[in-house]
């Protein structure tokens, strides 16, 4: 038995209503298709399997394509009583929010909605930002023109893992440049930061806290979870719901929760969120957010089956020669105060295989799909609620390792070069996105200023963002990871990166 963990807010039916058993949304559009609605209007398909449609239907399923249905029709998504309206306010109160939005472009939509309204506050130019932040946080300075002040997150260099920010950390960056604050907490790994006092000390120097919790959507629904963070001070979160929430690709959710900057963020994330939304977003993607949403708060048996699973082949994989279970470290890491108990993460340093090495063949020979591979490790997500067949991984496992023996190791790769501290920034990432660029020699980069990002894997953290200067030391780094038979320069101009882009 996993031993339930005290919660501050709890389960969600500590927190929410009778009515998280209805789903308001998906219902609408079942009674709208149940009517056979004659619909001489977009989607083409027109709701029907008939005629062309008929591949499609074949393709997705006839309920699907009855219950495909544009914006704005009456009884579903119109008016401020609407069963979609409703079915936003059952998020908010299941994920402990003060008001959610439903989007239709992944977590990567709300990240430029979260930095786009923090920076329309006007509380200063600058955000300060965890520099492994996802891709889409950088979108949001893009787009904004804010400028950021970066803090390096800790990172197992060895495994090829980043991890968080602690408070103190925090603190003394925000003692320097005072601005709106973004971590990403679960990390990649399920690494969980101290998100109380991440708010405590965002707070106490005014400016709100941004959490991308893009891989947390199944937090605070069981006890054995840990808490969501809009129930533990943070005032934004962004979080997939198709990602370990249960829901269609892209489907995801912006939280605003209850705190100090409630009523000043509410209307310019709604403005943020007019910018960034289509007008067409799809009925059957943010209905899978209402059924998903539903399966969570009554989910609990299956979410504690999907826990104890997960625990027992960390088991299993503890009984591997050659394997550890890397989360069993973390309480190395003083940023880390909480794992995700649905994440399996998987050292393979000892084996002689990489962890990409591990993870393709684990793909390719066995049909087994694990979600992330890192110099030193892979990880294996159990989806909340599922129970997937142990003994079929255990095995494939076991034959990959057998056979790759004898490979060089992973462990000489792994000796990987520290980090580089960041160049100065030169521009606004917005400005540098923008300028005109020029691809140089490599050579000729330096003391240039880039115009775009380029992050080593592993482990993922960008060394050069737009508008910074590229330094001696960045440029050596990224050359020897781009040289390595294991890692690779995303963003790079070309693999080897013989040449780099920069401002003109
Ligand atoms: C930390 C983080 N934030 C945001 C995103 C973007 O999420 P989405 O794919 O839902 O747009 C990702 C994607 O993997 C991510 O890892």
């Amino acid at each position: 038995m996993t031993q339930p963990r005290a919660h501050a807010v709890g389960h969600p039916a500590a927190r929410t209503s009778a009515a998280q058993a209805a789903t308001p949304y998906a219902d609408a559009l079942q009674r709208h298709a149940d009517r056979a609605p004659l619909m001489f209007m977009v989607p083409g398909h027109a709701a029907t399997p008939d005629g062309l449609s008929k591949d499609l239907a074949d393709f997705v399923g006839e309920r699907a394509v009855r219950m495909d249905i544009p914006v704005l029709v009456d009884g579903i998504d119109v008016g401020p009583e609407s069963p979609y309206v409703e079915a936003e306010r059952l998020a908010a109160e299941a994920w402990g929010a003060q008001r959610t939005w439903f989007l239709a472009n992944g977590s990567s939509q709300g990240n430029r909605m979260a930095v786009i309204a923090a920076h329309a506050l006007g509380l200063s130019d600058t955000i300060l930002a965890q520099r492994s932040a996802h891709s889409s946080f950088t979108d949001g300075l893009v787009v904004s023109g804010a400028t950021p002040e970066w803090i390096l997150p800790q990172v197992d260099v060895r495994r090829g893992i980043n991890h968080g920010l602690t408070p103190g950390q925090l603190d003394a960056a925000l003692t320097r440049t005072r601005g709106p604050v973004y971590v990403v907490s679960p990390s990649y790994f399920g690494a969980v930061a101290d998100i109380p006092g991440l708010a405590e000390v965002a707070h106490a120097h005014g400016v709100p806290l941004i959490v991308d919790a893009a891989w947390g959507a199944h937090f605070g629904f069981h006890p054995s979870l840990p808490d969501f963070p809009t129930t533990q001070g943070a005032d934004i979160v962004v979080t997939s719901t198709h990602k370990m929430g249960g829901a269609l690709g892209q489907a995801a959710l912006l939280h605003l929760a209850s705190g100090p900057f409630t009523e000043a963020l509410e209307p310019v994330l709604e403005r943020a969120y007019q910018l960034t939304q289509t007008t067409s977003a799809s009925s059957l993607l943010l209905a899978s957010i209402d059924v998903a949403r539903r399966s969570l708060v009554l989910g609990g048996d299956a979410l504690e089956d999907s826990v104890e699973q997960a625990q027992a082949l960390r088991q299993r994989v503890r009984s591997i020669p050659g394997l550890e279970v890397a989360s069993d470290s973390f309480a190395e890491y003083p940023d880390i105060v909480d794992t995700d108990p649905l994440r399996v993460s998987i050292d393979v340093l000892a084996t002689g295989l990489t962890g990409y090495q591990v993870r393709e063949a684990l793909a390719n020979e066995h049909a087994v799909y694990v979600e992330i591979a890192t110099i030193g490790a892979v990880a294996a997500f159990l989806g909340p609620g599922k129970v997937l067949d142990l003994d079929r991984f255990e095995s494939a496992l076991r034959a990959v390792i057998e056979a790759g023996a004898g490979s060089p190791t992973a462990d000489d790769a792994a000796q990987v070069l520290s980090l580089p501290s960041p160049g100065p920034l030169r521009t606004t990432p917005r400005e540098a996105y923008f300028a005109r660029a020029v691809t140089v020699p490599a050579e000729e980069a330096i003391g240039r200023v880039s115009a775009g990002a380029l992050a080593a894997y592993p482990p993922g953290v960008p060394n050069v963002v737009p508008g910074e200067e590229i330094t001696r030391e960045s440029l050596d780094y990224l050359r020897a990871v781009a040289a390595s038979p294991i890692g690779y320069v995303r963003g790079a101009a070309d693999p080897a990166l013989d040449t780099v882009r920069v401002l003109a």
